[in-house]
């Protein structure tokens, strides 16, 4: 047979194979259409109607940013919407105020820093009445209607700092101490936890409390004072994440070669001390862990399991001179 034949013989075979072909990709692509629709509605009809507000201690510190991260790319795989709130200093009446707001405003939850005062704990009880869910994050508020709690176990990692003070030094010595601010409850806690260890070695000695209002330059500057009255402290603390490279700056001013810097949390500034040993140690805690955490309990709730109430994030040290430690101590 001649070609001309054979085209027009596969001609009427081909034309209705290619029609059955062209109408099964069409409506293989109606039917994903469809289905991503229904994803959109499914996410509408739960969680992503959700409008979470975090309300931080200070808007711009990287501890609350690490928070907000972690609550931001959680919130997302939910759907939810995350309003990152805060002051632009550390000033906790204006975290009341923000929290009155945030009620007004009718959010879905809130996620909060515990502060030990009063009226905030009436504006948590107040919301937790409106069906607001209210979840503290860093710091507790236990004496409020708060849902639970997701942060450091913060009288521990005063004792962790202590016992690990106490080996360090040979169990005496003058300490110099920094705090974010007495009124701080973290702050408290982790202090009176330090406090609870040093006070059992009779030649280790707290000479000096000061405040650094979670700002680097006044942490320098009140360790460089406690230096300048107290030239026999051999060892400070800072507990808080700003306090350590301020008191770094302040030592190394000073020419001050013998003393031991402890602190908290993982700033590169401060990681980068360890490494080259000027820091001695620091307690990392896991603030996008955190905020992950409270987000995913938030949601588990949502859906109307109970959470538990206190959620304990993990706390790994990180020492000078152990080069393969920056990873934790759990071998993360
Ligand atoms: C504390 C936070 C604080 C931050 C300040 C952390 O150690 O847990 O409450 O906001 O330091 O930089």
């Amino acid at each position: 047979m001649s070609n001309r034949k054979w085209t027009f013989i596969l001609i009427p075979v081909f034309l209705p194979f290619a029609w059955l072909l062209f109408q099964f990709t069409l409506s293989s692509l109606q039917i994903h259409q469809f289905s991503e629709q229904l994803k959109t509605v499914s996410l509408k009809d739960g969680a992503s109607d959700t409008k979470v507000v975090l309300i931080s201690q200070e808007l711009d510190n990287y501890y609350w940013r690490s928070i907000e991260q972690g609550a931001r790319n959680e919130a997302e795989q939910y759907g939810m919407r995350l309003d990152y709130i805060g002051p632009d200093r550390i000033n906790p009446s204006e975290q009341i105020k923000l929290l009155d707001k945030a009620i007004a405003a009718k959010a879905d939850a809130i996620l909060v820093q515990g502060i030990n005062d009063p009226e905030y704990r009436r504006l948590i009880d107040k919301a937790t009445g409106l069906g607001i869910p209210v979840i503290t994050i860093d710091t507790d508020e236990p004496d409020s209607r708060r849902l639970a709690y997701v942060g450091t176990d913060n009288e521990g990692a005063g004792k962790q700092m202590g016992v690990l003070l106490a080996k360090t030094s040979g169990e005496r010595g003058d300490i110099g101490v920094m705090i974010s601010n007495e009124r701080v409850e973290n702050q408290r806690l982790r202090l009176a936890g330090f406090r609870s260890v040093i006070s059992r070695y009779p030649e280790l000695r707290i000479v000096e409390i000061r405040s650094s209002d979670i700002s680097r330059l006044q942490a320098a500057q009140q360790a460089q004072n406690m230096l300048i009255r107290y030239p026999q402290i051999r060892y400070m603390v800072g507990f808080s994440a700003l306090d350590g490279p301020g008191i770094l700056e302040a030592s190394e001013r000073s020419g001050s070669r013998s003393l031991q810097i402890f602190a908290f949390d993982d700033m590169a500034e401060t990681l980068e001390a360890v490494r080259d040993c000027k820091i001695e140690l620091t307690l990392v805690q896991q603030p996008v862990e955190m905020g992950a955490k409270a987000i995913k309990l938030l949601n588990d709730y949502l859906k109307g399991n109970d959470p538990q109430e206190l959620t304990y994030t993990r706390v790994y040290e990180v020492h000078a001179g152990i080069p393969d430690n920056m990873a934790g101590d759990d071998g993360r």
